[in-house]
């Protein structure tokens, strides 16, 4: 019998033996010093709980809504680039474990399958992330295909209009699909699941771009893409463009600062993410939990406040409701799901997750998540201190 699931960490391991370096690489790697990307899930473990008991515990909810839509738990899967090389189809799987979990998915723009082979293979909306590319045409397209697909939200990101170095991604050449170097064959041939999967379908490459956008050196480099095709000109007044292009639900990814909450507040989101984008971008910058209390000061109860970069754990999922979240999301931890066990492994991910999160609440003597608040928490003032006070 196959060893158990018991945490996200167990997926991590068999994710790292099946899925090829470069990709491995690409899910595990923070910009520069990756100071961020460490203190993103070292904050969390800064912050303790506060017991309670003889509390009835018999009827627990972890069910809610974000951005009006039910979920089983307020744990959204994040839009993650590249996530059709982390498994063979694997926005598709990814995208299907979700629906039958009750949680959002979100499919980024720098997928593998494209927009519409996420629609033919799910039966209910899903969410997508754009980048601003200087492409208005290809931009007016791609808001019209996610429109046509029916997807009921768009996350834009603010925080990528250049691209954060990640070392590994350059001196492993990543690319998708890889290319034939010695290198990649002789890492390749240790593999072969994962390259067999990959051979039987036809979602190789950037799906919503290639045959959509014009003007590129490199089809198959992300680095490439953002380099010469993302709009190093985003501001406010083209975040307000993108919202009357695109008209529905919109939520504004990579808030890190209570003026730039205020100015998404202007522009009408219906939700903010305070993202680091998992430390990938700014090296330097806070953890987005240490950011989070000063956000909920400036605009919470004003707009939806979610929050990703970190999250490992459904401790960390209720660590960030009670600093005043009322939404999460899941990047590495679906991937390492995904990578190493495909549909399964995802649902897995959301399985110990949303455990963890039930019982971390009972044991905090709440039984519903919507009644989680700062009260179930005991944390030293100095983590506060770090952005003034709270
Ligand atoms: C893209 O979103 C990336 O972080 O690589």
């Amino acid at each position: 019998m196959a060893t158990p699931i018991t945490e996200i960490a167990d997926l991590k391991r068999l994710y790292k033996r099946r899925v090829p370096k470069m990709f491995y690489d690409y899910c595990e790697s923070g910009s520069w010093t990756e100071q961020t990307f460490r203190d993103n899930t070292s904050d969390f473990d800064l912050i303790r709980l506060r017991q309670r008991v003889a509390v009835d515990m018999a009827n627990r909810s972890t069910a809610g809504q974000m951005i009006g839509e039910d979920v089983a738990m307020p744990v959204a899967l994040a839009p993650v680039g590249m996530t059709g090389m982390q498994h063979a189809d694997g926005e598709i799987l990814a995208a299907q474990a979700a629906e039958e979990f009750g949680v959002p998915f979100c499919l980024s723009t720098m997928s593998i399958c494209s927009i519409e082979a996420v629609a033919a293979a799910t039966t209910k909306p899903f969410w997508f992330q754009l980048y601003v590319m200087k492409d208005y045409d290809f931009l007016e397209n791609v808001i019209e295909r996610a429109r046509k697909a029916g997807c009921t939200a768009m996350i834009l990101t603010l925080d990528l209009q250049i691209l954060g170095q990640r070392h590994k991604d350059i001196k492993n050449g990543l690319s998708a699909p890889p290319k034939p170097t010695l290198k990649n064959i002789v890492n390749l041939s240790t593999k072969v699941g994962w390259g067999l999967e990959m051979l039987q379908t036809k979602h190789r490459s950037f799906g919503n771009i290639i045959g959509h956008a014009k003007g590129v050196g490199d089809v198959s480099s992300l680095s490439s893409w953002t380099a010469e095709q993302f709009d190093p000109r985003l501001d406010w007044a083209k975040v307000k463009k993108i919202r009357d292009m695109w008209g529905g639900k919109l939520i504004l990814k990579g808030i890190m600062d209570p003026d730039d909450a205020r100015a998404a507040l202007d522009v009408g989101a219906d939700a903010i993410i305070v993202s680091n984008h998992g430390g990938r971008q700014l090296d330097g910058a806070i953890s987005s939990i240490r950011a989070l209390p000063e956000i909920v000061n400036a605009v919470g109860g004003q707009t939806e406040i979610h929050l990703d970069s970190g999250i490992r754990s459904g401790q960390d999922v209720l660590k960030a409701l009670a600093m005043g979240a009322t939404g999460t999301y899941i990047g590495r931890a679906f991937v390492y799901g995904l990578g190493a066990k495909g549909k399964q492994g995802v649902t897995d991910a959301l399985t110990v997750i949303h455990k963890e999160l039930d019982t971390t609440m009972a044991l905090c003597g709440r039984n519903d998540v919507k009644d989680v608040n700062r009260d179930i928490l005991l944390t030293d003032d100095a983590f506060y201190r770090y952005r003034g006070n709270w």
